[in-house]
Parts: C-alpha cells; sequence; structure tokens
C-alpha cells in the first residue's frame, strides 16, 4: 500500500489507530509534547492575537473560534479562560467549534472545558461548512498522512510499505502518477538521484478546504515544517517520516513502521505547499514566522517578570516560556502561517518582532 494508506491506518483506524485509543496522546504520560502540554501561557498568548482579530474584524457579536486537531479541548480551554479574564467583550461573541477526527478525544470535550462548554457551537470530525472568524489548527498538518517518492534513475518513483517475513518495509513502488510530480513542480522542488521526499496531498488539500469555508477573517496554522527549498534539499535527502513513543524517536530507518497503532507518526510541514494552497483559495497570507518570535510579539518576554505570589507557579511559567520560546525549545522548531481573507493586509500584533524565519 501506498505510505500514506499505511499511516492512515496506523494512525486514524477507527479502532486500532493511535489517535482513536485514547483520548489524548501528548504529555508527561504520553509519547510527545506540544505547546499546549507546557501549560496555559501558549493559550493565553494565542487569545491576544485572537482578541485583536475580532477587533480588526470590526468587533461582531457573533465570532467563530474554530480549532482544529483540537483533541480533547485543552488549548480551546486555555484560550477561553484567558478571553474571559482579559477581554471580556470579545469572550461574550465566541461561537466555539472544536474540529477533531478521534471520537475518544472528542467525547472528553466537555469536561475539559468545564463551563466554557456553552460556548460550544459544534463539535466534529469535519469543518463547519462555513465560518467568519478565526481557526487554529495547532500540529495538524504534521499528522496528516504524507505520501512518500524518490528520484532514481529512470525517474521519480512512489514508495509503499509491503512485507517481508513479518515486518513491514518500505520499498520501491511504481513511477510517480502525474499529481505528485506535479505538487514538486508547484513548490519548485527538484530531487537529486537517490533523495527521498515526502509529498502531503491531504494536507494541501485540507488547507484548500478550510480556505473555501473561510467567508471573512483569519486562518492560524503552527506546526513545525521548512519552505520548500529547504525541505526538499541535501538535508532532508531521506525525507522527515518519524515516530515518536514515550517521548523517544526510533532512529532506525523505517522505525515508524513498527507496532503501527502504537506510536505517534509525524512529517515535517511543506510551508510553501501550505501557502500555496491558502493563496490560490484567494487569501492573503499576513505572516510566515518563528513561533518565538509570534508568541514574542504577543508579549510573551513581557509576563517573564509577572508576579503572583506563588513562587512555584512562577517558576513554572519562567520554565514554560523557556520551552516555548528559547532555542532547542518548540520556539525555533515550529513556525507560524497566518492568512486573511477580506480583512486586507493588517499589521498582526504577533508580527511587531517581525517575520523572522530560521
Ligand atoms: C499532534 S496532535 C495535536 C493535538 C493538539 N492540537 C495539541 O497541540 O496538543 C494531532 C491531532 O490531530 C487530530 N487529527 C488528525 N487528522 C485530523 C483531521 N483531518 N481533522 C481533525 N483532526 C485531526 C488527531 O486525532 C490528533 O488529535
Amino acid at each position: 500500500m501506498r505510505v500514506a494508506e499505511f499511516i492512515d491506518l496506523a494512525l486514524y483506524h477507527p479502532e486500532l489507530g493511535y489517535y482513536a485509543t485514547a483520548p489524548q496522546r501528548s504529555g508527561r504520560g504520553g509519547d510527545f509534547f506540544t505547546s499546549v502540554d507546557v501549560g496555559p501561557l501558549f493559550g493565553q498568548l494565542l487569545a491576544v492575537q485572537l482578541a485583536e482579530m475580532w477587533r480588526l474584524l470590526d468587533r461582531p457579536a457573533a465570532f467563530d473560534l474554530v480549532e482544529a486537531a483540537a483533541g480533547n479541548g485543552r488549548l480551546a480551554r486555555d484560550v477561553l479562560d484567558a478571553t474571559r479574564a482579559n477581554h471580556a467583550d470579545f469572550h461574550a461573541a465566541v461561537r466555539l467549534h472544536l474540529v477533531e477526527a478521534s471520537a475518544r478525544a472528542r467525547a472528553a470535550q466537555a469536561d475539559t472545558l468545564g463551563p466554557h462548554a456553552t460556548r460550544l457551537a459544534s463539535s466534529g470530525p469535519d469543518l463547519p461548512a462555513s465560518f467568519a472568524g478565526a481557526l487554529v489548527a495547532n500540529e495538524l498538518l504534521d499528522a496528516l498522512p504524507p505520501r512518500a517518492v524518490v528520484m532514481r534513475e529512470d525517474g521519480l518513483h512512489e514508495r509503499v510499505v509491503t512485507l517481508s517475513g513479518d515486518a513491514f518495509v518500505e520499498v520501491d513502488g511504481p513511477p510517480a502518477p502525474p499529481e505528485l510530480t506535479a505538487y514538486l513542480d508547484r513548490v519548485g522542488a527538484r530531487l537529486e538521484r537517490g533523495w527521498r521526499a515526502e509529498v502531503n496531498l491531504a494536507a494541501e488539500r485540507w488547507v484548500a478546504g478550510a480556505a473555501r469555508r473561510l467567508t471573512r477573517g483569519f486562518l492560524i496554522f503552527v506546526d513545525y515544517g521548512h519552505e520548500a527549498p529547504r525541505l526538499y534539499s541535501a538535508s532532508h535527502a531521506a525525507g522527515t517520516i518519524a515516530s515518536f513513543s514515550r517521548h523517544a524517536s526510533d532512529p532506525a530507518p523505517g522505525g515508524w513502521l513498527k507496532a503501527p497503532g502504537t506510536q505517534d507518526i509525524t512529517a515535517h510541514v511543506d510551508l510553501t505547499g501550505v501557502r500555496l494552497a491558502a493563496e490560490r483559495e484567494g487569501l492573503e497570507t499576513l505572516a510566515l514566522l518563528d513561533q518565538t518570535y509570534f508568541l514574542l510579539g504577543l508579549g510573551a518576554a513581557d509576563r517573564l517578570g509577572d508576579r503572583t505570589g506563588d513562587e512555584v507557579a512562577d517558576l513554572k511559567r519562567r520554565l514554560a516560556l523557556k520551552t516555548l520560546l528559547l532555542p532547542g525549545g518548540l520556539g525555533s522548531t515550529h513556525k507560524v502561517l497566518v492568512f486573511g481573507r477580506a480583512v486586507g493586509r493588517p499589521r498582526l500584533k504577533a508580527t511587531s518582532f517581525g517575520q523572522r524565519l530560521t
């Protein structure tokens, strides 16, 4: 089967898939950390940007806040805790939509949201048919199954998964079909002989679908990845698929093929492909920057000096800032893309420190 089909079954099979069998997979007791696991700070800073977006839309009485890859609703809860405390007018306008593939995670959302559950306008595996406001997706696109290709002497081939004894292995498949070569052409990628790479048509389709449904407002994607010239280069000549179990990545080639359903599988996001998909649907690219600068623009550094009188809580917040901002933490690996429809070209708070991409 194609690499994407294998990953789709391993992650999302309704009974045996990795994400189907637990309400939450990240955090200390899980397999990987996201910015949401670091604590409420990420949601608090995001709330600053969302409140500004609401003001830029002329303070509508109803603002659709769509979170995709919402899991059990922790980020939405952190955002709503912050808007209730600091942006009361905006808070009153929020109509929350949670989009999450895992039924187990969706079932836990009402509990996680607590008092905010009354704001929940919809929860399901698919995006609302249309929305006006803002969509946030933290680490969605890296979780969408990519296809894989390799450049050989006779041209590009798709990579496929097959059995060798009782082990799954990845091998060369037939010549790559036109949709894969067309994608690489679109993003300007030129693979050299021997290079293997991922092509995430699912991510491109997802972004285009979200863009079409946005009638007015913003899309915010946070994920790790690179622009195409770097992603499709000698530095990633073996591709970027990785698996995570108990916070460790299997370093063996093809480690992600082992024990499907028991470990997370991800691939770096092609930021160029995402940007072009949104722009083809008529969206304006408003920001493309490191998470570090995104969060600094939203006042992350000002929070360092906050003192609540609770020394442990204050120390935890400073450590969270370090993880979210400093090189080696999530701030340098994670990038933020912001798109707008019918909002002009506003200079967003999140870009106050410039659009730095490392
Ligand atoms: C890496 S986790 C990120 C969870 C959360 N956003 C966070 O940052 O902690 C990816 C999540 O995306 C969900 N997911 C995968 N494909 C999806 C899709 N097409 N629509 C909505 N959610 C999806 C998975 O079930 C999983 O909960």
